[in-house]
């Protein structure tokens, strides 16, 4: 054992933290002295073994950095997964955001039942993997896509659990945030409360149950903003931020910093900004519009720039004519709009272009369809 190297680690710590994965019983400078002469970091816990406030551990290839940590302007301790190689601190997974620790006597181990736990200094559990199956022997490892997996230490090497499927506000790489219609089980990404709190704030981003690729974010359960890019779902970096936006984050590793696009960019992309049958668009002066055919239900308002009432139509569809038996009128049609987001709420079927049209043009209470290749027919009836 080299007596000099472990002063100079020991050195280092001071603002580095100690790196290792301590053994309860083992001497921490003797376990420092095996980090450094073996110079890989540690990824796996395995059973028996724990780390401290102190301590962490790092992914294979080192992108990522599981530890103890307090957000600024606050006391509390939480486990975390953090960025390991870029100078801002930035967490993407909360383990105890429900149940802080007050002190920094926190421990992260595995459990007699094989479970991945976060326990305080009277081993009172502050979370659990919560698996329900007790595995004699299990080991946790820290990916280099930020996930952490548990899995049974045999040669079946199932996983037990993992971070994929419990995301907190952070969407990682390979991480699919799905919505199982028979178990009503979500997984979906849950904003922070403040950035100083972790815990689980009002925004949540999910899938909606629809088998339609469309991220929703809801407030406190109802929908606030959506948008249809499916292509945000492949994105390294997306986080539900603690006021309902999503950040797209883009480390710029000349800036030394992260590179921020919001969403919402502007008015037009929060939810419902111009209501029923209104279209939004930023750059006009007034962003509101009535789309041709419809007027503003309360004009005094509109005018004044308060879209909450919408648009209604000039003239009655033929159908509702029909229905009450006033004069037949020119026949109803669509109006066909491009480049635009579409309502929520909408019904899929699997028909064809042209059946689509025809389903909702006889059905008096479709007010609109929509047709996307691989995506199918959508259709919404009055709000
Ligand atoms: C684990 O299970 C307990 C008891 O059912 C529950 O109170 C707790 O919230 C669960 N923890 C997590 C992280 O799901
Ligand atoms: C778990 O498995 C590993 C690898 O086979 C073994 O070295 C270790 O002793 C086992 N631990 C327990 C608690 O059975
Ligand atoms: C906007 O119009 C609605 C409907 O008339 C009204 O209830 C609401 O008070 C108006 N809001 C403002 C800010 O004027
Ligand atoms: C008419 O359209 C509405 C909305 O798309 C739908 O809910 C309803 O099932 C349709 N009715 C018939 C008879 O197809």
């Amino acid at each position: 054992m080299n007596m000099a190297t472990c002063s100079a680690f020991s050195h280092t710590s001071n603002s580095e933290q100690v790196m290792g994965l301590l053994k309860k019983t083992n001497l921490l400078s003797v376990l420092c002295c095996f980090c450094l002469n073996l110079t890989v970091a540690i990824d796996t816990i395995r059973s028996s073994q724990s780390i401290n406030d102190t301590e962490y551990i790092i992914s294979n290839g080192s992108a990522f950095r599981l530890g103890f940590f307090g957000p600024e302007n606050s006391t509390n301790r939480y486990l975390g997964i953090w960025y390991n190689n870029i100078s801002v601190f930035t967490v993407i997974w909360v383990a105890n955001r429900q149940k802080p620790l007050k002190d920094s006597s926190g421990i992260l181990t595995i459990s007699k039942e094989g479970n991945l736990v976060v326990l305080n200094g009277q081993e009172e559990i502050f979370w659990s993997s919560n698996v329900s199956n007790s595995v004699t022997n299990s080991s946790a490892t820290l990916g280099d896509f930020g996930n952490l997996v548990l899995q049974q230490v045999d040669t079946t090497a199932l996983v037990l659990w993992e971070i994929e499927n419990h995301p907190s506000d952070s969407f990682l790489p390979k991480m699919k945030l799905s919505t199982n219609l028979r178990t009503d089980q979500r997984v979906q990404l849950t904003s922070w409360k403040s950035p100083s709190d972790p815990s689980i704030g009002s925004f949540s981003a999910g899938i909606d149950a629809l088998n339609i690729p469309e991220i929703f974010i809801w407030k406190e359960g109802a929908v606030s903003d959506t948008f249809t890019d499916s292509d945000v779902l492949h994105l390294p970096s997306v986080v539900l931020g603690s006021q309902g936006n999503v950040v797209q984050t883009y480390w710029d590793d000349g800036k030394k910093d992260w590179e921020v696009v919001l969403i919402p960019e502007d008015e037009c992309d929060v939810y419902g900004t111009c209501n029923a049958f209104g279209s939004c668009d930023s750059l006009s002066s007034q962003i509101c519009s009535c789309l041709r055919g419809f007027e503003p239900k309360i004009i005094k308002e509109w005018n004044r720039g308060n879209w909450t009432s919408g648009c209604v139509r000039r003239t009655p569809l033929q159908c509702e004519r029909m229905n009450n038996s006033i004069e037949e009128g020119k026949a109803d049609g669509f109006l066909k709009l491009e480049m635009i987001k579409v309502l929520d709420f909408a019904e899929w079927s699997n028909v064809n272009k042209e059946d689509c049209r025809k389903q909702c043009l006889e059905n008096c209470s479709c007010v609109a369809y929509g047709y996307y290749t691989g995506i199918g027919c959508l259709s919404w009836s009055e709000i």
